[in-house]
């Protein structure tokens, strides 16, 4: 969803900007560009990813640059930011959403424009209302900007001063020994900034003098608590290789991690919103999403009451039935992702309480929620979520076997086993094997089905979405039982359908399940832990996952289908951890 940044350094500031690029390149990679001022004011940006800025130089230590995920106009270099106009460059994250009424008033009073984007009239604006004071032209050449933006401005004619401003975009300004900064988000800035500090909605931020300072809408003054930035070796970031491999591969360390934050974390505070609870309201986007119906589920099935679980998307666009006292569970590894923030702050406006379950703490939603869950899975740069929905559903899990705690005074059967999790999370390596044949035996396919029942259904559709998302293949996850309600009209001689099986309650169920799509020529691939259960010849691949109390399964059965996906994406010759169209954080409704 494009990713910004902007500096004020005490050396040269080019390498700074690239490297934070780099670490912001998950937020889009069609185009990349720069904006340098020393003596004069560079700018240099090029269709492609960060790695095209490699080759540029300019003297200077002010200085803006953007990652971009295209919404208005092609990827292009023309279209790629930063944008000119007068004495300005501005790089802008989000949507103008009046943007073609505001460009045909600025065209009405001469102004030609380089570019197809929204942006290009943010920073055409600003350079009208420019006359040596930046603070009060940015405030000024966005007071009519509807729509979404976090912007970063600097002008030629004021070395060492920059200005940034958000609206509904993310946007966090740090301070350390080499320089000032604003970016999209916290973990581009570690090991650069040691103190961070977040800006919200409405207010500016101006970096000048090595100080940054922040303003209100009318620019007064802003008092700011910096905290701490998160240590850099918390958010490693890869240098090359396949970031997603290296995900999936972090994933023991991210939930033995992940389970010692929790130990330590206070429930205190929501045991009362929890245990009065009637219902719940669980809502995400994407792989959140699917931990979200996991979550479900699993309430569902040990505290016996209703989770509404929705995408975050259509929470909006339903009738609003979540009211004062109630819970809404906001699940987001960013933290950052328009459509969840924009529920939770709607539960929140009708008085419901918010938990929020993330992987960065001091994101958006922390500070829209009453009470956070933050995971410790690190860094997760690869597009296609992994390590983060593991620790998803441990959180979640453990929040759902506290919320038992709280209504009956007792922990369900399977609490002490979460601390198997980690290496069992291992142990699911060892299905590699197999899938790495499974994966040979699809190099053809065209589309495939991932199956599953109960419990297994979110990661069926998790299973699709992966392969969807980075192999291009056509998938879909669906409840097993749907099969002979439309979709097996798809399958003939070779279909590739991938069955999850790990209730044993349910074993009968998806061997009947495998033999209907089997009957139909079709290919089977089954997934379980209970070999005795399912005869061996029910399928043509089986893979082994390893053993846990049933109700933890989800979180290690995901873990061959994750590897499966990236496996068919190489097969494929394609990047697992840019794929096509996709952005890691989608910071635009
Ligand atoms: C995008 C990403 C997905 C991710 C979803 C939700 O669509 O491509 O991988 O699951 O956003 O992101 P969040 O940060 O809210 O979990």
């Amino acid at each position: 969803m494009c990713g910004i940044i902007g500096c004020v350094s005490e050396k040269d500031c080019c390498g700074i900007l690239y490297d934070g690029l780099k670490r912001l390149e998950y937020r889009g990679y069609d185009s990349a560009g720069m904006a340098v001022l020393g003596e004069t004011l560079a700018v240099f940006k090029k269709k492609g990813g960060v790695d095209s800025l490699a080759a540029f130089y300019a003297p200077g230590n002010t200085g803006i640059g953007h990652t971009r995920w295209a919404t208005h106009g092609a990827p292009s270099d023309e279209n790629a930011h930063p944008h000119r106009a007068g004495k300005i460059a501005l790089v802008h994250n989000g949507i103008v959403e009046n943007h073609a009424a505001l460009r045909r008033e600025l065209e009405g009073a001469g102004e030609r424009f380089a570019s197809e984007t929204d942006s290009e009239v943010l920073a055409k604006r600003i350079a009208r209302a420019y006359r040596g004071d930046l603070l009060s032209a940015v405030r000024d050449g966005l007071s009519r900007a509807e729509g979404s933006y976090a912007v970063a401005v600097i002008a030629e004619d004021r070395p060492g001063e920059l200005v940034a401003a958000r609206r509904k975009s993310p946007l966090v300004a740090g301070k350390g020994q080499s320089g000032a900064f604003v970016c999209s988000d916290i973990p581009a800035l570690a090991g650069m900034a040691e103190y961070i500090a977040r800006a919200e909605d409405g207010e500016f931020v101006r970096i000048s003098s090595g100080e940054i300072e922040f303003f209100d809408a009318s620019l007064r003054p802003v008092p700011k608590t910096f905290f701490r930035a998160p240590q850099a070796e918390t958010w490693l970031f890869a240098a090359g290789g396949d970031r997603m491999r290296a995900e999936i591969a972090e994933i023991p360390r991210a939930l033995s991690d992940t389970l010692g934050a929790l130990r330590q974390t206070d429930l205190a505070p929501c045991a009362r919103a929890l245990r009065t609870a009637k219902r719940l309201f669980a809502v995400a986007c994407g792989t959140a999403y699917h931990a979200a119906l996991a979550f479900a589920y699993a309430v569902e099935r040990d505290a016996h009451i209703p989770v509404y679980c929705l995408s975050s998307g259509e929470f909006r666009c339903r009738p609003p039935l979540i009211a004062a006292g109630e819970v809404l569970v906001a699940v987001s590894q960013s933290g950052e992702t328009a459509d969840t923030l924009a529920a939770a702050r709607l539960a929140k406006e009708r008085g419901a309480y918010v938990i929020a379950v993330t992987n960065v703490g001091g994101s958006s939603l922390t500070a829209a929620a009453d009470f956070c869950l933050v995971m410790r899975a690190g860094a997760e740069i690869a597009v296609a979520a992994t390590k983060s929905y593991n620790c998803q559903l441990l959180c979640l899990n453990y929040l759902a076997a506290q919320l038992v705690f709280f209504k009956e005074t007792a922990l369900p059967p399977w609490y002490d086993a979460l601390g198997d999790l980690p290496a069992a999370a291992q142990a699911a390596f060892s299905a590699f094997a197999d899938v790495d044949r499974l994966a040979g035996a699809l190099t053809g396919a065209r589309a495939m089905f991932f199956l599953g029942r109960g419990q297994d259904e979110p990661t069926a559709k998790e299973g699709a979405l992966k392969v969807k998302e980075i192999s291009r293949v056509f998938a879909e996850g669906m409840p097993a039982g749907e099969l002979k309600h439309g979709p097996l009209a798809l399958v003939e001689g070779g279909f590739p359908a991938v069955c999850l099986s790990t209730q044993a309650s349910l074993a009968a169920k998806s061997e009947n399940t495998l033999a209907e799509v089997r009957a139909r020529g079709g290919y089977c691939a089954l997934f379980t832990q209970q070999q005795k259960w399912l005869k061996e010849s029910c399928a043509d691949v089986r893979c082994r996952l390893p053993a846990l109390p049933e109700p933890l399964m989800p979180v290690v059965a995901v873990i061959p289908l994750q590897y499966l996906a990236y496996k068919m994406c190489l097969a494929r010759g394609l990047d697992p951890d840019k794929p096509k169209n996709l952005a890691k954080s989608v910071t635009v409704e």
